[in-house]
């Protein structure tokens, strides 16, 4: 067969063969939204494939976290959504036989490769903008599913070119591909409303499989889950004056519109109004917006490609990319990992009304974390922008706070911001007690402090990026330059580095930045 993304497919197949030899695998993953489905599609695989495995979640694949995993009985890792900023770490524990690593991910490789290396950039696919750590992970899911009927069918000599597996979606795991798309959603891959290159590949496979819908749509968030009045009001990355941020002006807008969108009282929501209803607000939202004066490219901003799981329920989080990435990360980021792979898998043990519960707790610290830094105000140096969030923000959080406070009041969307953290310990988030979970529940970063510590986040934009911004670089090499280290992403980055040295770390991030832009 051809997998979802050609050029990756020989790699795949190597990987799913290692797999397969595999007695048991020990299956370890990052703590975002694309680190959970990252997981949850290797774990369906798995499952699939008759491969017993345990999951585990690490904040950070630092050197201690790979000597944990080193230190487990497992002869076989697979890693997904990290590894590959890693392989040097892991290559030593490779070399002295603790373990051989199968690696899925999409994060700016380390000086060294490994055999079973599955990665976009290694093959000229960008891992920031066309392939996540769940995509990477579902290239992975297809070889597997692929591979393994072959064995069966067969005995592993070539692939039976009348299988039937093409008929039904979860024999071949083209079901999977839903959550790959809500892990690129959740890594912020649709750039310009829209998912590109091999992530789009997998949205037509998850079309085909009946697993995905999409159409083009007011691109706010909150469709599914948010009352008309609060879907406008907090709708803030594209300004209506009057509306945004404004919940009278919100109130105001709807009631003007000749609609009925209240129903038993209630105020009803985006994704249970008719296609002319949908289509009456949207053009009054953009009359609304061209009347006082926002760019046409701005207003662009209002539309996209909405990404729907038509399997979940009309008006939950699960229904819509958007909205489900950000449920996971109200799991993932506040150590509650097993509650949001438990969603991903389809609500086991009531893991969707737990998740709610931190979804809450979330939001309000976003919110909070946002007023914070756009109060304080952020420093500004040549080329880029920061603050210190000490410990009022938790360092799991304070990167999507910093991009989402970027163009507010005194904070400029033409320079990147960076972000530090108190950093606290890392422990693994699997088999914490109920009560250090419960203590951990808040947005606050926790006691247990990582001692000289910083955690650093940083964010761009896609403009900028265009203009040559690398802040996988950027932060690495500063990092690096004081001891400390870090990778990520072109647009979005993070690193850790010891106290103290903040300053010489920045000078050095501004100096890599300017000669980036200039
Ligand atoms: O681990 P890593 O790949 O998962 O995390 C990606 C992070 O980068 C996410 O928090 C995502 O929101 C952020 N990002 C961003 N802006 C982009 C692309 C990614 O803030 N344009
Ligand atoms: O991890 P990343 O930087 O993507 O996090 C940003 C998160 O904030 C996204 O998951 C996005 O869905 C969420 N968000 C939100 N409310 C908004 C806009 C974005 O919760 N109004
Ligand atoms: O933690 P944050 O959301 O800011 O991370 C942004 C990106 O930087 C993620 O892709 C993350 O995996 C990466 N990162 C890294 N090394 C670190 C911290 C973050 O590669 N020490
Ligand atoms: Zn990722």
């Amino acid at each position: 067969m051809t997998g979802p993304v050609p050029a990756l497919e020989d790699r795949a197949v190597a990987c799913a063969n290692r797999l397969l030899e595999a007695d048991s695998v020990l299956l370890a993953s990052h703590i975002d939204a694309d680190g959970l489905t990252s997981a949850a599609v290797a774990a369906q695989a798995l499952e699939r494939a008759e491969i017993p495995f345990e999951t585990v979640f690490e904040k950070q694949l630092d050197e201690a976290a790979i000597a944990r995993v080193a230190a487990t009985e497992y002869d076989t890792v697979l890693f997904t959504d990290f590894g590959s900023g890693q392989l040097d770490v892991i290559g030593e524990h490779e070399d002295a036989g603790a373990f051989t690593p199968v690696i899925a991910d999409h994060h700016q490789p380390a000086d060294r490769d490994t055999e079973f290396h599955l990665n976009p950039l290694l093959f000229g696919i960008n891992g920031a903008s066309e392939l996540s750590g769940a995509g990477a992970s579902y290239v992975l899911a297809r070889a597997l599913a692929d591979v393994s009927s072959t064995t069966a069918t067969d005995g592993g000599t070539k692939p039976a070119e009348t299988a039937t597996t093409a008929t039904n979606p979860r024999a071949d795991n083209r079901d999977l591909a839903a959550l790959a798309v809500v892990g690129a959603v959740g890594d912020m891959q649709a750039s310009g409303g829209e998912l590109h290159g091999a992530n789009a590949k997998i949205v037509e496979e998850g079309v085909d499989a009946g697993v995905l819908e999409t159409g083009t749509d007011l691109a706010l968030y909150g469709k599914q889950t948010r009352p008309l009045p609060k879907l406008l009001e907090y709708a803030t990355d594209v300004q209506i004056p009057g509306i945004s941020n404004s919940e009278r002006g919100a109130l105001r807008f709807l009631d003007e519109l000749d609609l009925e969108l209240k129903r038993d009282g209630e105020w009803r929501r985006w994704s249970g109004l008719s296609s002319d209803e949908k289509q009456t607000i949207a053009s009054a939202l953009v009359q609304r917006a061209v009347s006082k004066g926002v760019p046409a490219s701005k207003i662009d901003q209002l539309v996209g490609t909405a990404y729907v799981l038509p399997e979940e329920p009309v008006g939950t989080e699960l229904r819509d990319a958007s909205e489900f990435s950000t449920l996971l990360n109200a799991t993932a980021r506040y150590e509650r990992a097993d509650v949001g792979l438990g969603v991903c898998l389809g609500d086991r043990d009531g893991a969707l009304e737990r998740a709610r519960k931190l979804l809450r707790d979330h939001r309000r610290n976003l919110s909070n974390g946002i007023d914070l830094v756009t109060e304080k105000g952020v420093t500004h140096e040549d080329n880029l922008q920061w603050f210190d969030a000490g410990d009022e923000i938790r360092e799991t959080i304070v990167g999507i706070v910093a991009g989402m406070a970027m163009g507010n009041q005194g904070i400029s969307r033409s320079k990147p911001i960076l972000a530090f953290a108190e950093k606290s310990a890392n422990p693994r988030s699997a088999g914490k007690s109920a009560d250090a979970q419960a203590a951990d529940q808040s947005g606050e970063a926790t006691t247990e402090n990582d001692g000289g510590k910083l955690k650093v986040s940083a964010r761009g934009t896609h403009a900028l990026v265009r203009q040559g911004l690398d802040l996988s670089v950027v932060v690495g090499e500063a990092a690096r330059a004081v001891g400390g280290d870090g990778g990520g992403h072109d647009v979005a980055a993070g690193a850790t580095v010891p106290k103290g040295d903040e300053m010489e770390f920045l000078e050095r991030a501004d100096e890599i930045v300017g000669e980036q832009l200039s």
